[in-house]
C-alpha cells in the first residue's frame, strides 16, 4: 500500500521463508500448495520463496515434495490455473519444488525452533512467515515459543509474520486471552489472522461495488433498507470433522467469523482509503454497533437445529448424530438463524437474519438486501393489489453475481405488474480462474498487506456481539431437528414471520 492509499501493481513478492506450521494437515495440500502454485504461474512469488513444511512426522525434504506434488496432480488439479485439462506444468512446479524443505519437529518442543533459526539462518533473506495451519490449541504455544527464540524480531531489512487460521479462540474471553498472548510476543503489524471469506472475489467485490457506483449509497440506509439476509447454505455434512465439530457447532464455525465479514462488508461506512487501518477501521466500528442482546433477547432471536437423516439429490444421508465421532445424543447445532440490530445511525430498526447450516437443500452463499415498498395510493384504482417487496441479491456462491429484483408493467391494456430481474453474473464478464481462495491472502500476507485480515479488535467484536446467544444456549440450548435436505427447522421460519418477513427462496 503507498501512503496515498493506492495499492501498486502487483509485483512479484519479496523473497521470504513461508514455514508451513501442520504440513501434513488437510489445509496445506489441499488449499495453501495449490494456491501457491497459482501464485507463481501469475509471476507473483518471483524466485526467493523458500516453503519449509513443520510437522511431528518424519520424512525427507525430498519425499515432503514430492507427496505435495502427487496431492496436487490428483486431488488438487480442478484448483490450479492451467492448461484445459489442469495439468501441472512440470517447469513450473520444479522451479517452486527446488525452494520445498522440511522440519521435523515437535511444536512444542524448542529444538524444532532451533532448527528453524537454522533454516531463515541458511536461507539468504531475513524475511519469514509463519503460518499456523496447525489445531488452535498450538497458537499461542507456537507463538510464544518462536517469541523466545528470538525469531519474532524484525530489522529493517527482514520481516516476521505470523499467520493464524480460524477459529481464533471459543468465545470472547478465549479469543482476547489468544490476542493478548499474541501481543507479548509481536506487535500487531506481523499478526495475519485468515478468514478465508476475505479471499474470495465476491467478498472483496461488495466494497468495491459500494462505493464506486454512487447509486448504492443514495438507497443504502434505513430509509430504504427494510431489512437484510445473509445465508451461507452448505450441502455437506460435517464429513470426517465430527470432533472437531462436536466442539465448536455452527455459531462458533461459521458467525463470528465469515457471516460477521459478510455483514460488515454490507453494513460498514465507506473507508477514507482501501488500507488496511482505514477498511478495518470501519469494520470494528460497525460489528461493534451490534446491539449487545440480554440472554433473554438473545434467546428469542436465535434458533438452533440439528440435522436428522434425509435426502439430497435423491441420495440418502446419516443424521449428525449417526456421523463419525459424534456423540448419539449430542446436542451440537449443525444450523442457526440469528437477528441482530445494528445500532448506529444507517441501520436503526432494519433487522440483519443470519442463517447457516450443514446438510441445507443447496450449496448457497448469498445476501439479499429487501426494499420497503414504495407508497401504494397511486395504484389504488389499478389490478395492482399489492406491491411486492424488490430486493438486491448478491451471490458469494457458487453462482457469483448480482441480481435486481424490480417491479415493471406487464404488457398489456390494463394496469399489471410484475416482478422482472436485472442481473450481473461474474461468468458473462470475466474469465474465471480456477482458484483456491487463497491466493491473495497468501500474496497479500508476503507483500504485508493487512486489509484482508482480521484485526484483534474485529475479532473481539464479533465475539462480543456472539457471547449472548452461547451464554444463552448455556442455559438451554433449544435444539431444533430438521431432516438433511430441508432449510433448517421450522422454527427458523417462524423466526422472520413473527416479523412479517420470510427467508428468501434459496438457489
Ligand atoms: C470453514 C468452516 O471455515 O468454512 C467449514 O470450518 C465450512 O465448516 C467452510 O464448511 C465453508 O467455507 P466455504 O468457502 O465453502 O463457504
Amino acid at each position: 500500500m503507498t501512503a496515498n492509499g493506492k495499492k501498486p501493481k502487483a509485483e512479484p513478492a519479496p523473497p521470504t521463508t513461508l514455514f508451513l506450521f501442520g504440513a501434513h494437515g488437510d489445509l496445506v495440500k489441499r488449499l495453501l500448495m495449490p494456491a501457491l502454485y497459482n501464485l507463481s504461474r501469475d509471476g507473483l512469488l518471483g524466485d526467493g520463496l523458500r516453503i519449509v513444511g513443520v510437522d511431528h512426522n518424519a520424512i525427507s525434504d525430498v519425499d515432503f515434495a514430492k507427496k505435495l506434488e502427487d496431492f496436487i496432480r490428483t486431488e488438487a488439479a480442478s484448483k490450479i490455473k492451467g492448461n484445459a485439462e489442469n495439468a501441472l506444468d512440470p517447469q513450473l512446479w520444479e522451479q517452486l519444488a527446488k525452494g520445498i524443505s522440511y522440519v521435523q519437529g515437535d511444536f512444542l518442543d524448542d529444538t524444532t525452533y532451533a532448527d528453524i533459526a537454522r533454516k531463515i539462518a541458511e536461507s539468504g533473506t531475513g524475511n519469514a512467515v509463519f503460518y499456523l495451519a496447525t489445531a488452535p490449541r498450538f497458537f499461542g504455544e507456537v507463538v510464544q515459543r518462536l517469541g523466545r527464540a528470538n525469531l519474532l524480531e524484525e530489522s529493517p531489512e527482514a520481516f516476521r509474520r505470523v499467520v493464524i487460521e480460524k477459529p481464533f479462540g471459543s468465545d470472547l474471553a478465549t479469543a482476547e486471552a489468544l490476542n493478548a498472548c499474541l501481543l507479548k510476543v509481536m506487535t500487531e503489524k506481523q499478526i495475519y489472522r485468515i478468514d478465508h471469506y476475505l479471499g474470495k472475489e465476491t467478498v472483496q467485490n461488495i466494497l468495491i461495488s459500494r462505493f464506486s457506483n454512487v447509486l448504492f449509497e443514495a438507497f443504502w440506509n434505513n430509509h430504504y433498507i427494510d431489512h437484510v439476509q445473509i445465508t451461507a447454505a452448505e450441502t455437506v455434512g460435517v464429513e470426517t470433522r465430527g470432533s472437531f465439530f462436536e466442539t465448536t457447532g455452527t455459531l462458533r464455525d461459521m458467525v463470528p467469523n465469515h457471516l460477521f465479514q459478510l455483514l460488515a462488508m454490507i453494513a460498514m461506512e465507506p473507508p477514507a482509503a482501501f488500507g488496511a487501518d482505514a477498511v478495518r477501521g470501519e469494520k470494528a466500528k460497525v460489528i461493534g454497533a451490534i446491539r449487545p442482546w440480554s440472554v433473554e433477547d438473545a434467546r428469542a432471536n436465535s434458533v438452533r437445529g440439528q440435522y436428522t437423516a434425509g435426502e439430497i439429490a435423491g441420495k440418502a444421508l446419516p443424521g449428525y448424530r449417526e456421523e463419525a465421532y459424534v456423540a448419539p445424543d449430542s446436542s451440537t447445532e449443525t444450523f442457526v438463524a440469528l437477528k441482530v440490530m445494528i445500532d448506529n445511525w444507517r441501520w436503526v430498526g432494519v433487522p440483519f437474519y443470519l442463517r447457516t447450516g450443514k446438510r441445507m437443500s443447496v450449496r448457497d452463499t448469498e445476501i439479499v438486501i429487501c426494499f420497503k415498498p414504495a407508497p401504494y395510493a397511486q395504484f389504488r384504482d389499478t389490478e395492482v393489489d399489492e406491491l411486492k417487496p424488490t430486493y438486491l441479491k448478491i451471490q458469494i456462491q457458487p453462482n457469483e453475481g448480482m441480481w435486481f429484483d424490480l417491479l415493471a408493467k406487464k404488457p398489456g391494456p390494463t394496469l399489471d405488474m410484475a416482478n422482472i430481474e436485472l442481473g450481473f453474473a461474474y461468468k458473462d464478464f470475466f474469465e474465471m480462474q480456477p482458484s483456491t481462495g487463497y491466493e491473495a491472502l497468501i500474496y497479500d500476507c508476503l507483500t504485508g498487506d493487512q486489509t484482508l485480515f482480521q484485526r484483534a479488535d474485529n475479532i473481539e467484536n464479533g465475539w462480543r456481539a456472539v457471547q449472548p446467544f452461547l451464554d444463552a444456549w448455556k442455559e438451554d440450548d433449544g435444539i431444533q431437528a430438521y431432516k438433511a435436505g430441508e432449510d433448517g427447522p421450522a422454527a427458523a421460519d417462524a423466526l422472520l414471520a413473527r416479523d412479517g418477513h420470510a427467508w428468501h427462496r434459496l438457489g
